[in-house]
């Protein structure tokens, strides 16, 4: 796999501080509370298993899985809820756990789900945010990376389903799409 990575951007290690400077914000901004961490799949289950283990408090743990990605390239304006979770997010502190925000179409049906649920809030914290390719209005509240408007695998991203189990975040080569 490696042979087909053309840059590294963020190597294992820099992922892993993030992860650290993060958990400590929001261990420290969630202090006595017990929030839902909502990790979505597929992309965000490496970030989500780094990222809990650097937060100091009691948190639930969720799975949701969407598409709105078809393997390929663009995103695509339609999402699709695959998989729900099972339990009441009423009066819950969510922290949606995100790979990428690229349009934010994802993440405003999320956060427009967990809402007309009565979840008391919602934030996000997202490996990394991808602010030039956005067509809605939206933020994520805690950011391990800007990445510039170029399609990058690894850490969880895939390309046509591959590529997540790459230890880092890169930019495949231009033959791998040709
Ligand atoms: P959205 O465009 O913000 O709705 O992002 C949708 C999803 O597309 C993200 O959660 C990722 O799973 C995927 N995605 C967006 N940009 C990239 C990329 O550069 N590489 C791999 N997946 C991406
Ligand atoms: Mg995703």
């Amino acid at each position: 796999m490696d042979n087909d990575i053309a840059e590294v951007l963020f190597d294992r290690k820099s992922i892993q501080e993030q992860a650290e400077r993060i958990g400590r914000q929001i261990s420290a901004d969630y202090a006595g509370r017990k929030p839902l961490v909502l990790s979505v799949l597929k992309g965000a289950y490496l970030w989500t298993a780094d990222l809990i283990r650097e937060i100091d408090l009691y948190v639930d743990l969720e799975f949701i899985k969407i598409s709105s990605y078809h393997g390929g390239m663009e995103s695509s304006n339609e999402i699709q809820l695959i998989t729900d979770i099972r339990s009441d997010v009423r009066g819950r502190d969510v922290i949606i756990m995100e790979d990428i925000v690229d349009t934010g179409q994802s993440l405003e049906y999320l956060e427009t789900l967990l809402n007309d649920r009565g979840a008391h809030s919602v934030q996000v914290a997202t490996l990394l945010d991808k602010k030039g390719g956005r067509t809605v209005d939206i933020a994520a509240d805690y950011v391990g990376f800007d990445v510039r408007n170029e399609f990058v695998v690894g850490y969880g991203l895939d390309y046509q389903g591959l590529y997540r189990n790459l230890p880092y975040v890169g930019i495949l080569k231009q033959s791998v799409y040709s």
